[in-house]
């Protein structure tokens, strides 16, 4: 894992778009596989803008989403369908049908964890995987506990995970219980991977992660078991790192 620690927030989101571009700069077919959470919505800003004024389109790149809240229909104002629209493929020149994102609403939710693993074998390799961490370790909602060889799945998230997300919603009976999440395995299926953390609050996180023990009670330990992943850190989640 290279380990890239910059100042503060912005130069995260900069130096993370720089490799997406520099990706989809060389392969304007690329398929990248995107994450939610405030972590990339400044990586986001700044795709917007590279789309926008130095040329860069993703006109026929595909993205696949890392997951969705069960419960939520696709224009529920916290679902994660709403939030790519908002954050970045509403501003960007990617084709809606070139965007995956598991539903939320699905009639079976196994049979939609089984048809969107069957969609990442389609339209993958994934080139780039963008991830966020969670306050526990989770990448994806791959929660403690979930095993190194997991495929997408349904997830019973865990209280902090509800606490971490619940301010978005109005009131906590609404902070959905479960979600479908491309397992850990799936996501080590990306040829490369980009894991973002910025702020004291993930501090502790990168700690446990610069161990480098890898172990189900830390599900983002299993990216040493990768061979191209880079973390970009600022200092605020650096800072327990002796
Ligand atoms: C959610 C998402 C993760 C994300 C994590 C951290 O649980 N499922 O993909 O990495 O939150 O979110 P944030 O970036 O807001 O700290």
């Amino acid at each position: 894992m290279k380990v890239v620690v910059v100042d503060n927030y912005e130069a995260m989101s900069a130096e993370a778009a720089k490799l997406v571009e520099e990706k989809v700069r060389e392969n304007q077919e690329a398929v990248l596989g995107l994450a939610t959470g405030s972590t990339p919505i400044g990586l986001y800003k700044n795709l917007i803008e590279g789309n926008k004024t130095r040329g860069i389109s993703y006109k026929d790149v595909k993205a696949v989403n890392l997951d969705e809240y069960l419960g939520l229909s696709q224009d529920h104002s916290q679902s994660y369908h709403t939030f790519m629209k908002e954050n970045l493929f509403s501003q960007i020149d990617i084709k809606p049908e070139n965007t995956y994102i598991p539903n939320g609403i699905p009639a079976s939710a196994e049979e939609e964890c089984t048809d969107y693993e069957a969609v990442i074998t389609k339209v993958g390799p994934v080139n780039l995987q963008i991830l966020g961490i969670g306050t526990n370790g989770h990448i994806g909602f791959n929660e403690p506990g979930t095993p190194g060889d997991s495929i997408t799945h349904v997830v019973e998230l865990t209280k902090s995970t509800r606490e971490s997300n619940g301010p978005n919603f109005e009131t906590e009976a609404e902070v959905p219980t479960h979600a479908i999440s491309m397992g850990i395995q799936t996501i080590l299926k990306g040829e490369e991977i980009i894991l973002l953390a910025s702020g004291e609050s993930k501090a502790e996180a990168i700690k446990m992660l610069l161990t480098k023990k890898v172990t189900e009670d830390n599900p983002a330990s299993f990216l040493w078991t990768h061979d191209n992943v880079t973390l970009i850190v600022d200092k605020d989640a650096y800072q327990l790192v002796k």
